[in-house]
């Protein structure tokens, strides 16, 4: 749609978890802001609030991003994909099972952060992209083969996701259970990731 704007404040749409929503937002209101204050998406947290801690992790056209750097005015019609997207009680997503199954999680702050930056890097992964950490050998594989996700892989890869409750070594342990169900195209991990990444 085309934004109706004031001095201060435009209207525009954001399809968020397979929800169009128009909403009139002021100029210098984040995503986060938005989905929070507005749209009573209260799943993305603020940590830093400064583009440090991931908390506010979400998948904008499939892709990660911090939301709380992000000014919603700049995405009119943008695609967005949040923890509350991902799954629910009755139909968690694999990784929230993961997560609930590995005790990965203390106070809980980080976590919707963390399951939203960890599905979003699996599919990273299974497309082939490669991280800091990738092995030389790994590098020079076909183009767009799936990644090897060992433990240094996935720690490199979930390094902008910070726990103050020092709960990483269950986190991996999550990401690990499910890593080899992503990229198959057949397990329901893998029908899950492909949904909310479409
Ligand atoms: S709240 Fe966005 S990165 Fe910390
Ligand atoms: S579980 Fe408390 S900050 Fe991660």
């Amino acid at each position: 749609m085309i934004p109706q704007r004031t001095a201060t404040s435009s209207t525009l749409t954001l399809h968020v978890n397979d929800t169009a929503h128009t909403v009139t937002v002021d100029h210098r209101a984040t995503l986060l802001d938005v989905l929070r204050e507005q749209l009573d998406l209260t799943g993305s947290k603020k940590g830093c609030d400064h583009g440090q801690c991931g908390a506010c992790t979400v998948l904008l056209e499939g892709r990660r991003a911090n939301s709380c750097l992000l000014l919603a005015v700049a995405h009119d019609g943008a695609h967005l994909t949040t923890v509350e997207g991902l799954g629910d009680e009755e139909r968690p997503h694999p990784l929230q099972q993961a997560f609930h199954e590995r005790d990965a999680f203390q106070c809980g702050y980080c976590t919707p952060g963390q399951i939203v930056s960890g599905v979003g890097m699996l599919c990273e992964a299974a497309e082939g992209h490669p991280s800091h950490a990738t092995r030389r050998e790994e590098l020079q594989r076909a183009t767009g083969a799936p990644a090897e996700l060992d433990r240094d892989e996935i720690r490199e890869r979930m390094s902008g996701n910070l726990c103050r409750c020092g709960a990483y070594p269950h986190i991996v342990e999550a990401i690990e259970d499910v890593r080899e169900h992503v990229g198959g195209g057949t397990d329901h991990a893998s029908r899950r990731t492909e949904e909310v990444t479409a």
